[in-house]
């Protein structure tokens, strides 16, 4: 590459949509990806490439290698490689695209173990001068959530910890530019679906615009 020429944008989609083409989520992230221009996009399929869970060898590796700065035996080493990949995945992407439905009024277990996997210490956030620093700056992160029930207003907002986390998430990680789009009302009937989903699917186009696009 030539001093003058740029590197080109990287977008990195993670999608948990176990429903494949019937999905809801789907159909507005792939509106997403259908407006991207001038970038390199990347996928991790959630469903396919399951995140580990941190439990007892790697959650004691993470913490004697990122807080003690510790050396790893190769078997600690190992039982963290998964979480290290994903967070390299990440760290060498511009924009990230997250795209689930809500489970439970949250995010699905194997998108918590994927942001549990890529929030690593000294990595995507430190400490330092005893406060808590993002390392993302300068990228930006698009969450793409649908759900059976409608959370913008009325008595089930508070109920809402799906869209509403993810962004805690890329706001602790120091993402500079953070967008969430919650596609209510999928199982309200078919009129506030469509309407809903139509009206998500010009948003995430917009954004892919806006992001991806030369001025
Ligand atoms: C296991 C499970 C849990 C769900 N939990 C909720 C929930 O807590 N709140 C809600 O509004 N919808 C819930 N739903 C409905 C889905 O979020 C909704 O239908 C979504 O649009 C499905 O996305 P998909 O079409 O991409 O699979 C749940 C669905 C499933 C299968």
């Amino acid at each position: 590459m030539s001093l003058n020429e740029t590197k080109p944008l990287k977008t990195l989609i993670v999608q948990y949509t176990p429903r494949n083409e019937r999905s809801n989520t789907k159909k507005i992230l792939d509106a997403f990806i259908g407006e991207i221009k001038n970038s390199d996009i990347e996928r991790l399929d959630l469903v396919q490439d399951v995140p580990d869970l941190f439990l007892e060898q790697n959650l004691a590796a993470y913490i004697h290698r990122n807080y003690l700065g510790e050396e790893l035996s190769s078997e600690q080493k190992n039982s963290l490689s998964k979480m290290d990949r994903m967070t390299t995945q990440l760290k060498s992407a511009d924009i990230v695209t997250v795209a689930f439905p809500m489970n439970n009024f949250s995010m699905p277990a194997p998108v918590k173990a994927w942001f549990d996997s890529v929030m690593l210490k000294g990595q995507t956030w430190d400490v330092k001068n005893e406060r808590y620093t993002g390392l993302m700056n300068g990228k930006k992160a698009l969450t793409i959530v649908s759900s059976g029930a409608i959370y913008e207003n009325g008595p089930m907002t508070p109920w809402e910890h799906a869209l509403s986390l993810a962004k805690v998430e890329f706001q602790f990680m120091g993402y500079s530019d953070i967008r969430g789009i919650l596609a209510g009302g999928m199982n309200a009937g078919e009129d506030v679906k469509s309407l809903n989903l139509e009206k998500s699917i010009k948003e995430v186009k917009a954004i892919a615009q806006e992001w991806t696009r030369e001025k």
